[in-house]
């Protein structure tokens, strides 16, 4: 088949053809007073000649060839969603030196006060680097298509600990100019593309688990976090013995400050996780599995374009689902599934009904000024999963199993796109495609009507009481997910009184944090306007910066409009706790309200 036409991504002002960054040397001061890193990135290309680096609210200080005399730059007219890019000729001697400063409003960092940890004591950074966050505390090659490798000298306060998705080379203390610091230093020498750099700075403590596996986090939460996955070794064995050997050496895990907005973010080596999953009975692990999965899925084989972005994150649900049914067995992932098409249900609507129906596609046609954390839904997720779900179950499962094989022996740190993998698919799996009707898949509005859905007993009894909309009788044995399944599967349509129903099971204060929202979600949504359930919002809203939670009750409070003032309020006094991300969509929510 013929080659496609190299498009770029329309998210980077790198333009493909020009020389590539390769390897970056870092050196970062992270400045907790002045909410700043200041660093000198030393950069190698692969060729000379003109290129492009994307950056955001970066001050460039200092901008210097190999023999330190200064390179000539111009600066691009800054994007809204893009943010700015600076265009130069690369030396023959294929390096630069560029020395800059962090903006307190960096997209990509997080800056918590003492008060904001658990430990109380001192203050704690972390970077999130996907999508397009990288380009804030990092001049770079913004884009999944370039991956470079990178060595760092992270300066900090002695007692703190930096740690990155990298190899530890070591810590050094004194000697310094400042007796008070500390540098870590870290290598990563397999390439990744930018939005998997990552950096964290906290009073940090470690538990091994494994040999190739440990978990960081503060020291209240440490011992709970090592409890909680102490499964991980098994699971890597189950995923290798799917996807082929782990290529990153090390799995190791941080939890982080309650405000950080995802569930968990695949960071090669390092992933990064919120303190929600840590719930005391493993039923969220399956987050870690998740990003575990990434590592074969996303991490070794990178969407090359974020309208691709199903290949990052479908692929992973589809592994996720794989990992789950080795543990546990098929009902629970029956269980696990019909949840997650019950979001993505939700999600279908909501782009549908804001005009977004071409978001609901698994190959996306984006433009510079879609951006992306708008985007992002759990179309590329769900939808991506049953797609791949759907080539397994028409080829069989042990053809398909050795083409998992085959397509990340091929494809192993690269990126590609969509199409590339359609014909990957075709050459070696020929009439697979057609038989699962591909295009209304890939390139359709929605989901196929075709989706093989296997619905276990436990699911089954979940979704049947919530169809007939009759409050469950016997749910001593229901799982946690049978819980969440009820309360999102129930009708938007039910009296409010049915909130006032479900109390009796204590579902306002139950300590599975997906169960509680769920029932609280539920409440604000038909109407249910009750003390607790606002102290409960109010409590979570304030304490957590989980977008998937938070962002779903500030939709449904600011529907209604006795609860819109007491959202705006509950925002003000949360603002200086989310992450700027989190802020961003939140703030969207309001402006749509007027
Ligand atoms: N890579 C994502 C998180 C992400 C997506 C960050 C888009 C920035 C932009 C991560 O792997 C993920 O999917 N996390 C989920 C976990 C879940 C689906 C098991 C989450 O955070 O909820
Ligand atoms: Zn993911």
């Amino acid at each position: 088949m013929a080659d496609e036409p190299v498009r770029g991504d329309p998210h980077s002002h790198y333009v493909p053809g020009q020389p590539k960054m390769t390897n970056v040397e870092w050196w970062v001061e992270v400045n907790f007073k002045q909410h700043v890193l200041k660093c000198r990135a030393h950069i190698q290309f692969d060729a000379a000649g003109e290129t492009t680096l994307d950056l955001r609210d970066i001050s460039i200080l200092s901008f210097e060839d190999e023999n330190f005399e200064q390179l000539h730059y111009t600066q691009l007219p800054s994007h809204s969603v893009l943010g700015g890019g600076i265009q130069f000729v690369v030396p023959e001697s294929r390096e630069i030196w560029i020395w800059y400063s962090t903006s307190p409003n960096a997209s990509g960092l997080q800056w918590l006060t003492p008060e904001q940890t658990s430990g109380k004591r001192h203050p704690f950074m972390f970077t999130q680097g996907q999508c397009l966050h990288t380009r804030s505390f990092l001049p770079c090659q913004d884009t999944p298509e370039v991956r470079f490798t990178f060595s760092a000298k992270i300066t900090i306060l002695k007692e703190l600990r930096a740690v990155m998705g990298a190899h530890l080379i070591g810590r050094f203390e004194g000697g310094s100019k400042e007796a008070m610091s500390a540098v870590d230093e870290w290598i990563m020498r397999q390439p990744i593309p930018a939005y998997l750099v990552s950096l964290a700075v906290g009073e940090l403590e470690a538990r091994d688990i494994t040999d190739r596996c440990r978990v960081y986090a503060e020291h209240e939460m440490v011992e709970a976090a090592a409890n909680e996955f102490k499964d991980i070794g098994r699971v890597m064995g189950v995923a290798e013995r799917l996807a082929g050997p782990y290529e990153w050496e090390r799995f190791d895990m941080l939890v982080l400050p309650p405000s950080f907005p995802y569930g968990g973010m695949e960071n090669p080596r390092l992933a990064f996780l919120s303190p929600t999953i840590v719930v005391g009975d493993c039923s969220m692990t399956y987050v870690v599995w998740h990003e575990l999965a990434h590592s074969w899925t996303g991490n070794l084989i990178t969407n090359s374009n974020w309208g691709d972005f199903w290949l990052n994150e479908g692929w992973t649900t589809w592994f996720e689902w794989r990992l789950l049914e080795a543990l546990f067995g098929e009902d629970e992932v029956s269980l696990h599934i019909a949840v997650q098409y019950r979001d993505l249900y939700r999600d279908l609507k909501r782009l549908t009904e804001s005009g977004k129906g071409a978001w609901t596609k698994l190959r996306v046609a984006l433009t510079c000024d879609d951006d992306l954390d708008d985007v992002f839904s759990h179309v590329p997720y769900s939808k991506g999963a049953h797609f791949i779900r759907e080539l397994e179950l028409a080829v069989g499962r042990e053809s398909f199993d050795k083409f998992v094989r085959r397509y990340i022996e091929r494809f192993r740190f690269t990126s590609i796109s969509t199409q590339k993998f359609l014909d990957f698919v075709a050459e070696e799996l020929p009439g697979a495609l057609d038989r699962v009707g591909f295009t209304d898949w890939v390139d359709g509005i929605g989901m196929p009507g075709n989706t093989s859905l296997i619905i276990s007993e436990k699911a089954r009894v979940a979704m049947a009481d919530a169809e007939y909309e009759v409050v469950p009788i016997e749910t001593r044995s229901w799982s946690p997910l049978q819980w969440v399944l009820y309360l999102q599967s129930l009708s938007r349509n039910v009296p409010a009184s049915y909130g006032k129903q479900l109390e009796q099971f204590g579902l306002a204060h139950i300590p599975n944090i997906e169960v509680r929202w769920s029932y609280l979600l539920l409440c604000l949504e038909i109407g249910y306007r009750d003390e607790i359930i606002q102290q409960e919002v109010e409590s979570l809203l304030t304490t957590v910066g989980r977008m998937k939670y938070i962002l779903p009750l500030y939709r449904a409070a600011v529907k209604c409009p006795e609860w819109l003032d007491w959202a705006r309020e509950v925002f003000d006094r949360a603002r200086s706790g989310y992450h700027p991300i989190a802020v961003a969509q939140i703030e969207r929510i309001f402006k749509e309200v007027v």
